[in-house]
């Protein structure tokens, strides 16, 4: 039998209740705050990765699938969406027509990562952007935004973490800091991070393995070397933040694990899953859509892992499904006119369903239980005969006699009350 890809699931009809409700409270709380859906391709020019999330991401090193596109150069499976969404915003000139905009996508990312609970190759995102705005009222509304969607949905065990990673004024002093703490405990890196010490020190704050764990352990704090507009600006943020009564946590050590951040950094995280713990991460990247080609517009956002959340919520929220509304048992004689009736059901919002295999009356009670379905329309010749069926409900067994005549009507006014 052929199986699934590692690292790839499918989602299944009884597992997706949950998944519709989590995105039906997102989208409608995104569009309340002003959030308008956008959908992006799944493929883009790897370059774009590149660029943005960073050459000396684990991301970009490691986890992208990237293919040769014939003479065109190599395409990658999107690994996240803010990276398209701020190519779209340059390509589609939406500045031109208002520099503010505030964008939510939900879809599979994908990322070569080694799969374990809560971590797959395919998994999907509940993403939202700001394009615009500096204000780090934003920052705050923005993490307000996030956490009132995990309050609606009742997520138990959350911790909000929020940090600053400064902006290009204060980031020399901090990495200068960094530098030397790094080529102090070289030996103690593993082989990635010799690499990234002179490439990019900051991802060395990121690295999870033991030694380089080790060798950060006392290294310095972004926060510490924030310039006064930084300063200020984290200020505003996080007593914005009391104000609406979040409750956060400031971790000088979140550095998130791409590089395009600058500012305000955040991550949700949960006690409930094991070793993946973020289900949520974001924050301001005020230079991404002038580096790659736009105008100098600032920008927020953040994304989901919606796996994660469905996980972290099945734990506690039991999901019933439904069966239909009917079900139609009829002799194989009759069954011209009673697929007329399952359909007319059907378009007159009566979840309905027919019996096609003609096996016996008892034997089809049976699946008529086994499929939770809530009434039994019985076709009986003798019944029939007097111009009727009997509808009978499955709760409390009792029996009524519809007339053939107005089936439909009469149907839908037991069944809707
Ligand atoms: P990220 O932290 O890489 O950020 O991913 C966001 C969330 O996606 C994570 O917190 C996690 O819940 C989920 N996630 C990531 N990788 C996996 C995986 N392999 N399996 C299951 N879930 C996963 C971003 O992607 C940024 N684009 C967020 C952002 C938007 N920043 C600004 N705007």
């Amino acid at each position: 039998m052929i199986q699934l890809i590692k690292g790839f699931k499918d989602i299944l009809p009884e597992d997706n209740l949950l998944w519709q409700k989590i995105e039906f409270a997102a989208r409608e709380l995104f569009e309340d705050f002003g959030y308008r859906e956008i959908k992006l391709p799944i493929l883009e020019k790897s370059e774009l990765f590149a660029r943005s999330i960073g050459e000396s991401t684990d991301i970009v090193e490691k986890e992208m699938y990237t293919f040769e596109d014939g003479s065109k150069g190599t395409i990658t499976l999107r690994p996240e969406a803010t990276a398209s969404a701020v190519r779209s915003y340059i390509q589609h000139k939406m500045y031109a027509k208002d520099p503010i905009q505030k964008l939510y996508t939900i879809g599979p990312m994908f990322r070569r990562e080694r799969p374990q609970k809560g971590r797959y190759r395919q998994f999907y995102q509940i993403d939202a952007e700001v394009f615009g705005i500096d204000s780090p009222y934003i920052d705050a509304q923005i993490i307000l935004m996030l956490v009132t969607l995990f309050e609606r949905l009742n997520v138990p065990d959350i911790n909000v973490l929020i940090n600053s990673l400064g902006c290009p004024e204060c980031r020399p002093n901090f990495q200068k800091a960094l530098l030397d703490l790094l080529e102090s405990s070289k030996d103690n890196l593993c082989e990635d991070c010799i690499r990234r010490v002179d490439k990019n020190p900051l991802r060395v704050l990121d690295c999870k393995k033991e030694g380089c764990r080790e060798a950060v352990k006392n290294a310095p704090s972004i926060i510490d070397y924030l310039c006064s507009a930084c300063e200020e600006h984290f200020d505003v943020v996080k007593r914005s933040l009391k104000k609406r009564n979040i409750s956060y946590e400031i971790d000088k050590n979140l550095v998130r694990g791409l590089d395009y951040y600058t500012r305000t950094i955040f991550e949700v995280q949960t006690t409930s899953l094991g070793a993946q713990s973020a289900v949520a991460g974001g924050g301001r990247y005020d230079g991404l859509i002038e580096a790659l080609g736009g105008p100098k517009q600032p920008a927020i956002g953040f994304a989901i892992g919606f796996d994660r959340l469905s996980e972290l919520l099945s734990q506690t929220v039991e999901s019933v499904e439904t069966g239909p509304d009917l079900f139609i048992i009829a002799p194989d004689s009759e069954k011209d006119m009673v697929f007329e009736w399952a359909c007319d059901l059907n378009l007159s919002g009566i979840k309905t369903d027919m019996d096609y295999s003609g096996r016996s009356r008892k034997s089809l009670m049976k699946r008529a239980n086994k499929i939770n379905t809530s009434y039994v329309l019985i076709v009986d010749e003798r019944e029939l005969s007097c111009g009727n069926v009997i509808l009978k409900n499955m709760n409390d067994s009792d029996q009524k006699e519809i007339p053939v005549e107005s089936l439909v009507d009469s149907v839908k006014s037991v069944i809707t009350g």
